[in-house]
């Protein structure tokens, strides 16, 4: 089911911005996710600079209302068309885990699998009133492979993978698809505040990653894309 207009989370940086203004070139109206207000603007002025219509929803991701607020915003929007979601807030704070602290592992499993939960509560009851619905969970290649000093990260995104696949399984029959979307490394300011030998060049950019999400969101087709990975040339780096 072909949206017309979209929640996107994590809107105000990296994988979910590129996908938003991907979104934003093909008509999508995007509702659009984050907690810096003033980043999220600066989003919404570059989709509407598009020609797409835009709401700004600034709150948790873990917050029932502010995905409440999302789903009723891309319905509002979408003036009757279909809405769906790609949902890509998350964190990665990386180190040793006999030092890792509790309020990093608490914050990285609430952004990275909490909030996939509450969102699947707020847009499953949109996606049935307008008979299906799609969306999409950025989820990680660390959804399928562990890496040193990444316990928190591996474990929320391995979590997220069962969740979406749950969901999948759960809601398929009620013409509900749950894309769950695994890149590779790529450049964003998720990397720029960490001291990684990993070099820019090697990884995916931000823009092609946003790209390969709204192609997913937008498939014409009428099977359901399931587990959908996407690496840079050299592969896992
Ligand atoms: N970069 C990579 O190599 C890579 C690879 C695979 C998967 N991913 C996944 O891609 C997604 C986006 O990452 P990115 O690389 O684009 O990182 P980023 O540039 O740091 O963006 C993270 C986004 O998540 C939002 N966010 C984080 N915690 C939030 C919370 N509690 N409530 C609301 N929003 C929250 C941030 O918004 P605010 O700052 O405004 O709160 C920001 O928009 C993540 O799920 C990440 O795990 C990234």
């Amino acid at each position: 089911m072909v949206p017309s207009a979209c929640v996107v989370t994590g809107a105000s940086s990296g994988i979910g911005r590129q996908a938003a203004l991907h979104l934003a070139e093909r008509g999508v109206a995007l509702a659009l996710g984050g907690r810096s207000l003033e980043r999220l603007e600066e989003t919404a002025s570059l989709c509407r600079s598009k020609g797409a219509a835009c709401a700004i929803v600034a709150g948790d991701v873990c917050d029932e209302n502010v995905m409440k607020g999302l789903a009723d915003e891309a319905r509002r929007l979408g003036k009757g068309g279909k809405v769906g979601a790609v949902l890509s807030a998350g964190v990665a704070r990386f180190g040793d885990t006999e030092t890792y602290s509790r309020q990093d592992w608490d914050e990285t499993l609430s952004a990275n699998l909490t909030a996939l939960f509450v969102a699947a509560q707020a847009l499953i009851p949109v996606f049935r009133a307008q008979g299906g619905g799609r969306a999409l969970a950025v989820l990680s290649i660390a959804s399928q492979v562990a890496f040193p000093q990444s316990a928190a990260y591996v474990a929320s995104k391995f979590g997220a993978l069962g969740l979406v696949k749950s969901l999948a399984a759960e809601y398929r029959r009620e013409g509900i698809e749950w894309i769950a979307f695994l890149p590779g490394s790529t450049w964003t300011e998720l990397w720029e505040r960490m001291d990684s030998p990993l070099e820019r060049e090697r990884m995916l950019s931000a823009e092609d990653v946003g790209r390969a999400i709204a192609d997913a969101v937008l498939h014409p087709g009428a099977g359901f894309l399931d587990e959908v990975v996407y690496l840079p040339k050299e592969g896992i780096l």
